[in-house]
This record gives structure tokens, C-alpha cells and sequence, in this order.
């Protein structure tokens, strides 16, 4: 694609000398899994994401399987959360053994709605996975008031604070995924979660090698740790992590103007607290619009072409076609525009004139 929907290459760009002069010590050093570069990541992270703790692990799925773990979670217990996200976030939920069941969503923001997963609470219900969808925090004080246990799926949301507040002020868990086209992304798999109590840290740092202390394994753990080489990049990227959730914020503002007032177009609503990982719209014969931004080589992406109670990996949430209309209906219509931080404003101009011209030809 000419303009695609993400590019990577100029953010590698941008950090080379730091990633390459980190690489340098690591092999140097040549510690490959839990070593300095990973303590000094997580400390970092930490404070930027505005918690006391952050605790690497492999990926985002086994931050929510290991924060639902440290929870209490396991067999017999129900976990709720939204029914449009990526389908790891439920993978992660069922690895924990419990059974996944999915609330609709707010049909303006497309988060969770507060007053749907309040109607599905049942005393079998544990804990609530909340996703801050597509970099916007969802109404995170709410769904704490609504009993269970919250594990923030923040994903898509790194340096998004809500009131004001840093994730971890809101519930004891905040996981993020490091998959390298997130706000910050390692050039491969990668994980954490974020916490305020240093018990709850040590037991996932436990947890994550395989609830070893030295050769000898204490607590059922698993294998899930964030190596040294990925921390070398995710330290590079962390430095410029403000800067470039601001140049999101800006070609996301500029679409927002492009579009307001496009026929065929509904726009996502959005509070000014989004780091805008995804700029999604909601889009009229969405297929014919893919179609011919396509052909004039723009890159969309589709986040999520199917609500998580239809895909069939998650039938045993028991909750058939039309039970969740407000999510069935986003997911036949929303359609998500080229942005990363180094788009040029001349193609997210372009990209905003193409589907004006879709419309009104
Ligand atoms: C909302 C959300 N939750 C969880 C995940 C899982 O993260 P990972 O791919 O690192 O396992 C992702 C990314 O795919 C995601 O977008």
C-alpha cells in the first residue's frame, strides 16, 4: 500500500543509535532473559505509565491471564468484559479457566457499557476485564463500583490516564501487550502489568517464571517472561512514546474535522484523555469504501470484523446473534484509517479527501 494503515520503519529510524548502543551492552553482557535491560524497562515503564510497579511478561494475553490468576480466578468462575475487542483479550480470560461472557457496548464510544455488564453480573461473576478501547479509556470508576474484581486491558492505551488519574489509581491491575504496531510496541511478542502494591508485583514476578525461586518451583507458575533484547527496544521507543502519541492525537484531531460532517460517516466519540491508537470510524457500505481506498493504494484495518459472542472459539458464553445489537451492528460498520505517529499530514489529507469522494460522487 502506498499510504499503509501502520509503518513501523520510521520509528526504527528515529531510535536507531539508542536501540543499537543498548544492543551493544546486551551482547556484551549476554544475559538473554531477566537481566538489567528488563529491570531497568520495567522501571521506566512504571513510572510512565504512573504506577509503582510494572512487571514484564510474553505478551498482553498472558498479562490478563496472570493478573486474573493473581486475582483468585480459575474453574467455576465467570469473567465479563466487552464484546468488541481483539479476541485475546477473551483467550486471555479462558487461559485463567474461567468462563468468558461478554457485555454490549456504549453505541457512541463503542466501550463497554456499564449499565450492560451490570445487567450480566451473576455471583458466579469474579472478576471484570475492562478494555480501553482503541487508546480511549472506558469509565474505569464505574465498572469498580459494580462489585467484582477490574483488570484494565489497556492494550491499546499506553500514557492514557483517566481523570486525570494513571490506570492504577482505578483497580489493581493494568496489562499491556507490546505487539510491535501498539503505542509502544517491541519488534516482536511482549507484555506487563502495571501495579501500586509491591506484594501483588512479587507474586507476578513468581508467577511469570514459572513460580520459581532459584531451581525450585513454589507456586504454580508459568513461562512468560519479557527478554532482554525486546526491553533494548521498548527502552529506545518508551523515550519518545509522549512525542508520538502527540503526533497520533494531532492527524486524529485533523481526522476528526475532515470527517465530522461526511455523509456515510459516523464518527467514534472520543474524550481528550485517547492516545488514539486506532483512528476507527463507523462507516456506510463498508466493504465498497475498503474496496476503493484500496485501489487508490490506502491501507484500513477492521477492529473487529466479528463481536467476540459470535466467534466460535467462545460459543460457551451461550449468548447467540441479536443478544448484543449495539456491538453486532460496530462490528458490521467500523473501519479504521492509516495512523501512526510519522503519517505526513498530506496523506492523512488524502486519505480524509478519499472518502469524502467515496460518498459524494
Ligand atoms: C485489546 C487487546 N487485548 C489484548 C491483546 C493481546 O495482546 P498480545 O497480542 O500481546 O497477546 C491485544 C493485542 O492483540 C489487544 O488489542
Amino acid at each position: 500500500m502506498r499510504i499503509p494503515a501502520v509503518n513501523l520503519k520510521p520509528q526504527l529510524a528515529q531510535t536507531e543509535p539508542r536501540w543499537r548502543a543498548l544492543l551493544d551492552g546486551l551482547f556484551a553482557r549476554s544475559q538473554f532473559i531477566l537481566g538489567p535491560e528488563g529491570e531497568a524497562f520495567e522501571q521506566e515503564f512504571a513510572a510512565f505509565a504512573g504506577a509503582r510497579h510494572a512487571v514484564g511478561c510474553g505478551n498482553g494475553t498472558d498479562a490478563i491471564t496472570l493478573a486474573l490468576r493473581d486475582a483468585g480466578v480459575g474453574a467455576g468462575d465467570e469473567v465479563l468484559t466487552t464484546a468488541l475487542s481483539a479476541p485475546f483479550t477473551a483467550v486471555g480470560i479462558a487461559a485463567a479457566g474461567a468462563r468468558v461472557r461478554f457485555a454490549d457496548v456504549d453505541p457512541e464510544t463503542l466501550q463497554m457499557d456499564p449499565a450492560g455488564a451490570a445487567g450480566l453480573i451473576t455471583k458466579r461473576t469474579k472478576a471484570l476485564v475492562v478494555v480501553h478501547l482503541y487508546g480511549q479509556p472506558a469509565p474505569v470508576d464505574v465498572f469498580t463500583r459494580l462489585g467484582p474484581v477490574v483488570v484494565q486491558d489497556a492494550a491499546q492505551a499506553h500514557g492514557a490516564r483517566y481523570l486525570g488519574r494513571p490506570l492504577t489509581a482505578w483497580s489493581p491491575y493494568v496489562t499491556y501487550s507490546f505487539y510491535p504496531t501498539k503505542n509502544l510496541g517491541a519488534l516482536g511478542d511482549g507484555g506487563a502489568i502495571t501495579v501500586n502494591h509491591g506484594r501483588i508485583a512479587a507474586r507476578l514476578r513468581l508467577m511469570r517464571d514459572g513460580g520459581r525461586r532459584g531451581m525450585v518451583a513454589f507456586t504454580s507458575g508459568v513461562n512468560s517472561r519479557l527478554d532482554e533484547m525486546q526491553c533494548c527496544y521498548l527502552r529506545a521507543f518508551l523515550e519518545k512514546l509522549a512525542e508520538w502519541n502527540a503526533a497520533r492525537a494531532r492527524i486524529a484531531g485533523f481526522y476528526d474535522e475532515a470527517l465530522r460532517d461526511c455523509p456515510g460517516v459516523r464518527l467514534v466519540r472520543r474524550t481528550a484523555e485517547s492516545v488514539h491508537h486506532l483512528y476507527v470510524l463507523r462507516a456506510r457500505r463498508r466493504a465498497a469504501l475498503r474496496a476503493a481506498l484500496a485501489a487508490k493504494g490506502i491501507g484500513t484495518g477492521l477492529h473487529y470484523p466479528v463481536p467476540l459472542h459470535l466467534n466460535p472459539a467462545f460459543a460457551a458464553c451461550g449468548q447467540k446473534r441479536g443478544s448484543l445489537p449495539a456491538a453486532e451492528r460496530a462490528a458490521r460498520e467500523v473501519l479504521s484509517l492509516p495512523l501512526w505517529p510519522h503519517l505526513p499530514l498530506t496523506q492523512a489529507e488524502e486519505v480524509a479527501a478519499a472518502v469524502r469522494a467515496f460518498y459524494t460522487r
